[in-house]
């Protein structure tokens, strides 16, 4: 028999019931569920609401509740709806009335706005853990690669020369982003819903303060029609991870890239690579397209809770049962990810021979040959217009802008002297941009070094 049945005098049609029952996906919620209902008890035990010892029947019940759940001796059914139904029905039939009385001002709606805020509070610090490792494996990584030569490209062509412990940092920042962003949603996020009721708070002298402090909240929310209908912290968290994820993404990318015969710049471990039913030669980067691919997938989840929530008045209504799956999967989605990921990376072999190689036909030095003219005094105009036309005169020639002979180069310009050859070199370019956050050996190790400090201070 439901919880609710008085009103009805039929039975729920089994097509409803399937339709209608969350249960099969947020029995996940289930510790969320108890904590939440141990500190409503315990505030309306203090605040003569209900009996101590209904309390203390009550507390006892959902810590045996809780016990056998882990166990895995308890069998949640879908004829109880949802897991906050499931846990209320075990209650009272394991005490009897007391576990009638933990109802008591309080409502699904206040309960689930609670459980489902916890849990996203929970995985916060799970993923801000996966992104700091992360972290980790990209310093260890761009460490060693400071003085790796490789083309930089805009346009996917090559432009200018950086290591590839810039490259590695590059994303070592948005993944720091991506750590900021978590913990703001988390901050936001920590203020107690519980209290709210259905959506119009409650008669009882209950003490949202308590409850808001036992469940580690910073404050109960302000408004209880919000504090039912508010998703926005499901809404921050996937946002948060669409955009981690587009990041992860982007970094995909690139190792397909680098993977690919055309670049040859690394190459994954056996590991962390898959092979072909019919090509034998081949080892393909399976893990960074799957990375790449899921981003579709959250994406996608948060397209779908925004959608959801786009009209709904308030306060609740059942379209928001549909919050959760999307967050699950979007969270299942990047722990997953983030961890294979990082593995990926620090098992990797780096070319540096190839990436050097490559940087040397390109002319990612024709910059550095204009900045050597406009230091020698020609207007930076001007050295631009000279070094095209010798970029042009190499390209016809089959020739790098330094296999030019001095003779060449003069005649195009005579402010080319034999220091020329050294202002060409690619180690060179790349050592004298010493400007903040540039590839210079010196500036790296500062990005290194803030990142890992950034780490350390999340002691992790
Ligand atoms: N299973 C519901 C959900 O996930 C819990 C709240 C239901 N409240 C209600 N009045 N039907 O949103």
């Amino acid at each position: 028999m439901k919880l609710w049945s008085g009103r009805f005098a039929k039975d729920t049609d089994a097509l409803v019931n399937e339709l209608n029952e969350s249960i099969s996906f947020d029995q996940r919620l289930y510790r969320e569920d108890i904590q939440g209902s141990l500190a409503h008890a315990k505030m309306l035990g203090d605040c003569g609401i209900i009996s101590q010892p209904d309390a203390a029947a009550i507390a006892e019940g959902l810590n045996g509740i809780l016990r056998d759940i882990e166990a895995g001796k308890v069998e949640f059914t879908a004829d109880n709806e949802d897991i906050h139904m499931n846990i209320e029905a075990l209650l009272t039939a394991r005490i009897g009335d007391a576990g009638k009385r933990l109802h008591t001002a309080r409502s699904r709606n206040d309960q689930v706005a609670l459980d489902f805020r916890m849990y996203v509070r929970r995985e916060i610090p799970v993923i801000a853990g996966q992104l700091l490792e992360l972290e980790r494996v990209l310093c260890r990584q761009a460490r060693q690669y400071q003085t790796a030569v490789m083309p930089g490209y805009t346009h996917l062509q090559r432009a200018q020369p950086i290591s590839f412990a810039q490259h590695l940092m590059a994303y070592a920042q948005m993944f720091a982003r991506d750590v900021t962003r978590l913990e703001d949603c988390a901050g936001r996020l920590n203020q107690c819903p519980l209290g709210s009721g259905a959506l119009a708070g409650t008669t009882y002298p209950i003490d949202r303060r308590q409850t808001a402090e036992a469940l580690g909240f910073d404050a109960p929310m302000d408004n209880s029609l919000d504090g039912v209908s508010d998703r926005d912290y499901a809404l921050e968290l996937l946002s948060d991870l669409s955009i981690l994820m587009m990041h992860l993404s982007r970094f995909a990318e690139e190792v397909i890239l680098w993977c690919s015969w055309e670049f040859k710049f690394i190459e994954l471990d056996d590991a962390y690579a898959t092979g072909s039913s019919i090509m034998p030669q081949k080892k393909n980067p399976d893990v960074a397209e799957l990375v790449r691919g899921k981003t579709g997938r959250v994406y996608g989840d948060l397209m779908g809770l925004l959608t959801v929530m786009k009209g709904l008045p308030l306060a609740y209504n059942k379209d928001m049962q549909e919050d959760k799956e999307p967050v699950f999967d979007a969270v299942d989605t990047v722990e997953m990810c983030l961890p294979v990921f990082a593995r990926m990376l620090d098992t990797m072999t780096v070319h540096t021979d190839n990436m050097r190689q490559a940087a040397g036909r390109g002319f990612i030095n024709a910059t550095d040959c204009a900045d050597y003219l406009t230091k020698k005094g020609m207007p930076f105009r001007d050295a631009y217009t000279v070094t095209g036309r010798l970029v042009a005169e190499c390209t016809a020639k089959g020739k790098t802008l330094e296999e030019l002979t001095l003779e060449e180069l003069r005649a195009a310009s005579d402010l080319f002297g034999e220091d020329v050859y050294e202002a060409l070199k690619l180690e060179n370019c790349m050592a004298l941009r010493r400007s903040f956050g540039g590839p210079a050996v010196s500036e790296t190790t500062g990005q290194i070094q803030r990142i890992e400090r950034f780490v350390e201070a999340r002691g992790t």
